[in-house]
């Protein structure tokens, strides 16, 4: 079926039609298309294009399509353009005559946006409660370990020394931030457009606002160019997803990493690894490989919306209709991912020891002896010069920060004061850290603590956009 054609003398080839029809991917559109629609049925009637009657046989045509709906099969041999048409069928099916009246004042341009709208608050919805349910595992993580010591890395090499609920906090405000912004990505999509018509506002005077409340949007376009043409609010909806792919993908890299023979500091849980189909010893982190792997097709759902998008005239162009898969795609992945990254995150267990000797044979101490000279009123260049030099005969001699002593330090330079030696341990250095921010273990508990309430908070709606 078709919601045009009267100005046509001979229908679409099929090759047109096979190349134009958006339903095979659209129909996960269906409810949201409903939704809108029965709300649009009753603003028909506030403005007495539909009586009551025939409003009530609408709704209630409308929701004998949204139970059959629910069948897995109910979209087979349909040839409807698109899923707006189908369900203008449907409803023809089942309300007979009325259902003519639905579409008047109304475009599918401000239908399909109000269809997205509907779809991506609600996958929104979804994101942003498995990001908590994320960072709840992070922090379950964290306090299992509360004071273990492991080396923090720049440029993939031994840096300085830091507590292992120091890092997974790292982590946790990143996926904070990703939280605020799909919340804020929420906020542009939570807007209704309907009544926007083609283009130039619908010549019917329907209250815009009882149609945002009855659907629980925040707000209603105010322009109607503008919200036929606008996918900005899909790019949103990709970007803040993006960005908790590019977060996942890093933290999967560090995992990765973690838990290979050359570190082996962490497991994985045999229920988030794989084997090899020949070589038997093999425990694969799958899980974490394919996590950032799936980064890759996320970005790409941005990308492709986004060049879509480009260079495209005002207003509605069927280009737009592009922007489906991509979104579809991006809301698939981040949700499996990050119900992945949970599951791994509470499948994760520490061996403490080897983190921690890492560190001890590693010269991660050496910022802390440099700034111990230097409160001890060495100038910090000499005091960086000193220890670089300390460090230096270290391999040379083959010596672990451990090997020296109050004494020997004090023979390799009298700067060096009895008291400084305790600093060659990584655990001592990080007691200077407690401003906060900092790794200091005073300072890490409170913002364990901190981060325990601002969980608390995105789990109540927290800064809701
Ligand atoms: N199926 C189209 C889309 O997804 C909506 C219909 C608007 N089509 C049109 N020719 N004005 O964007």
């Amino acid at each position: 079926m078709k919601l045009w054609g009267g100005r046509f003398e001979s229908g679409s080839s099929e090759a047109f039609e096979r190349f134009s029809g958006s339903l095979r991917f659209d129909r996960k559109l269906v409810s949201a298309d409903i939704e809108g629609s029965r709300a649009f049925a009753r603003a028909l009637a506030r403005a007495g294009i539909v009586t009551e009657a025939e409003c009530r046989q609408l709704l209630a045509a409308f929701d004998e399509i949204a139970r059959e709906a629910e069948s897995p099969d109910y979209f087979q041999g349909a040839e409807d353009e698109d899923i707006h048409t189908f369900v203008i069928r449907k409803l023809g099916e089942k309300a007979g005559a009325v259902s003519a009246k639905i579409h008047t004042g109304r475009s599918r341009n401000e239908q399909v946006s109000s269809d997205i709208r509907l779809y991506l608050r609600s996958a929104a919805d979804t994101i942003l409660q498995q990001i908590a349910d994320f960072c709840e595992a992070l922090l379950a993580l964290a306090r299992k370990y509360p004071d273990a010591v492991i080396p923090g890395y720049t440029h993939l090499r031994r840096a300085q020394a830091v507590l292992w609920p120091h890092y997974l906090l790292a982590y946790f405000e990143m996926f904070e931030r990703d939280y605020e912004r799909m919340q804020q990505a929420r906020g542009r999509i939570n807007v209704m457009p309907l009544g926007a018509g083609a283009l130039a506002g619908s010549g019917f005077g329907f209250d815009r606002q009882a149609i945002a409340r009855e659907l629980n949007f925040a707000a209603i376009t105010r322009n109607s160019m503008d919200a036929s043409g606008d996918r900005d609010f899909a790019l949103d909806f990709l970007y803040a997803s993006s960005v908790i792919l590019l977060h996942l993908s890093r933290l999967a890299e560090d995992w990765i990493l973690y838990s290979s023979e050359e570190f082996r500091w962490m497991a994985l849980g045999d229920g988030v690894t794989s084997g090899s189909s020949l070589m038997p010893q093999k425990k694969n982190p799958d899980s974490l490989e394919l996590m950032r792997g799936k980064s890759g097709r996320v970005f790409g759902a941005l990308t492709s919306l986004f060049v879509t998008m480009k260079g495209l005239p005002m207003t509605y162009n069927r280009d737009m209709q592009e922007d489906k898969e991509p979104l579809f795609e991006a809301f698939e992945q981040t949700s499996g991912s990050l119900a992945m990254a949970k599951v791994v995150a509470e499948s994760v267990t520490l061996d403490r020891a080897r983190p921690a000797e890492a560190a001890e044979e590693s010269w991660v101490v050496a910022t802390d002896l440099a700034e111990e000279l230097a409160r001890s009123g060495v100038p910090f260049h000499r005091a960086h010069q000193l220890v670089g030099q300390l460090v230096l005969e270290s391999f040379k001699a083959n010596k672990r920060p451990g090997d020296w002593t109050p004494e020997t330090l004090a023979a390799f330079a009298p700067e060096f004061k009895p008291g400084m030696a305790r600093l060659l341990h990584p655990a001592e250095g990080m007691r200077t850290r407690e401003l906060p921010g900092g790794t200091g273990p005073a300072a890490v508990a409170a913002a364990l603590e901190q981060a325990e309430q601002r969980l608390a908070a995105m789990r109540s709606g927290g800064t809701q956009a």
